[in-house]
């Protein structure tokens, strides 16, 4: 691998320890993948900050990091973790200890706490073409196919690699030969909500391996619905972009997206989409007794929508639900009053959360129903809670009824 004179320096240990072992991370990884040389990246998204991801020894290796001095060289955001930061959600202490541990180490690398999937809501949104080395896959997906910027699939360590030392290997989808589409999706149904983009995220998942899907015939969708999109991609299956025409700046028309004319296709239509909404619900009793909304993240509309559907109503004594979002979007939500709303009516809005890297099951929820295709893959596995996947109309009155209406 070709490297300058000052990543030489980085690489021998004249920029310290913490820059010498991340460059040695990032050089390995590059030789791995058959990269030619590194390149510098406009930001970084750190991921894998939870406690459930790190593990004690994880957290020990943030803290030694912070102490022998390692500093981000560019703009670095954090993903979400496993509390809110700010209220008492009855998780258990030492977890709640551990996490705030990990969060003091990263804040004194200088990286920004946004806590958060969706930087891109809190004002960090990258350009197009620009290269950067982002975590979180459906941030990845989004930084990809909505903004044209150009992000491979890290993992955390990876992420704050780049972030000390401001490089990235040259590979993957750095390089534009590699972004263009492999199967084209025809959309031959109306989408009617953010469950049906997931929906649509897991069939194509289910297709397109680690390729490039090229969507065609999708009504121009709301920011949210791509990222609900983008989400359900990442986690059903492992893509990292997709080209969906109108949208995905490089996809001026179906040639451009599409690398070549062979080509596979797939149609998702009515039929496809019953059965997929139906495929990512794994709940099995109706009673439900947790509602958890915002994943990925809230948005100030989506916040806008829950208040508006929850006023004037009452979630059953019973049943919790959490409305996820990040510190910056909830407090604008405050100030406009959506937050009150909404816990009047007996939700909580959090911050920084993810119920996903969390442990609602120390909570004894025994039903959850989401409007989140992620959410929905990764509950029934992670926290051990049997998901109900609908619409937010469906999860809203589940959360009122305390029953799931399929
Ligand atoms: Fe974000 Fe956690 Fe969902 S990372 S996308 S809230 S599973």
């Amino acid at each position: 691998m070709q490297l300058s004179d000052q990543e030489k320096a980085m690489l021998d240990g004249s920029w310290g320890e913490p820059v010498r072992m991340f460059m040695n991370m990032l050089v390995t990884l590059g030789n791995i993948y058959g990269a030619e040389r590194l390149i510098p990246v406009q930001s970084a998204h750190a991921s894998g900050l939870s406690v459930r991801t790190m593990g004690k020894a994880g957290i020990e290796w943030a803290e030694d990091l912070a102490r022998d001095g390692a500093k981000v060289s560019v703009p670095t955001t954090v993903n979400v973790i496993g509390i809110d930061r700010t209220r008492d959600l009855g998780l258990k202490r030492e977890w709640t200890e551990q996490q705030k541990r990990i969060m003091r180490a990263y804040e004194a690398m200088g990286c920004y706490i946004t806590s958060s999937c969706v930087p891109y809501y809190q004002g960090f949104i990258p350009r197009f073409r620009e290269h950067t080395a982002w975590g979180e896959s459906s941030a990845v997906v989004f930084v990809n196919s909505v903004l044209g910027a150009r992000n491979n699939r890290e993992g955390g360590p990876s992420t704050l690699a780049s972030a000390v030392t401001g490089r990235t290997p040259y590979y993957g989808l750095h390089l534009s030969e590699n972004r263009k589409g492999s199967l084209l999706c025809i959309v031959e149904t109306k989408l009617a909500d953010l469950s049906d983009f997931g929906a649509l995220g897991a069939f194509t998942a289910a297709h397109a391996g680690s390729g490039i899907p090229v969507f065609e015939g999708v009504a121009p969708p709301s920011l949210e619905n791509l990222v609900s999109l983008g989400a359900s991609l990442a986690s059903s299956g492992s893509v990292a972009m997709y080209h969906m025409l109108g949208v995905t700046p490089e996809a001026l028309d179906a040639r451009a997206a599409l690398g070549s004319s062979t080509y596979d296709s797939i149609v998702f239509g009515e039929r496809e989409l019953a059965e997929y909404r139906a495929k990512i619900s794994t709940g099995v009793e109706p009673d439900v007794d947790f509602v958890a909304l915002g994943c990925p993240h809230c948005s100030l509309n989506q916040l806008a929508e829950i208040a508006r559907l929850l006023d004037g109503k009452r979630i059953k004594d019973r049943v919790t639900l959490w409305v996820q979002t990040n510190v910056s979007v909830r407090e604008l939500a405050r100030q406009l009053g959506y937050v009150k709303t909404i816990e009047q009516a007996g939700g909580v809005v959090t911050q920084d959360l993810c119920v996903v890297l969390s442990r609602p099951e120390d909570l004894g929820f025994k039903s959850l129903a989401t409007n989140s295709a992620k959410m929905a893959f990764y509950a029934p596995g992670s926290n051990k809670i049997p998901t109900w996947y609908g619409s937010l109309q469906q999860c809203l009155d589940a959360a009122v009824s305390g029953r799931w209406h399929g």
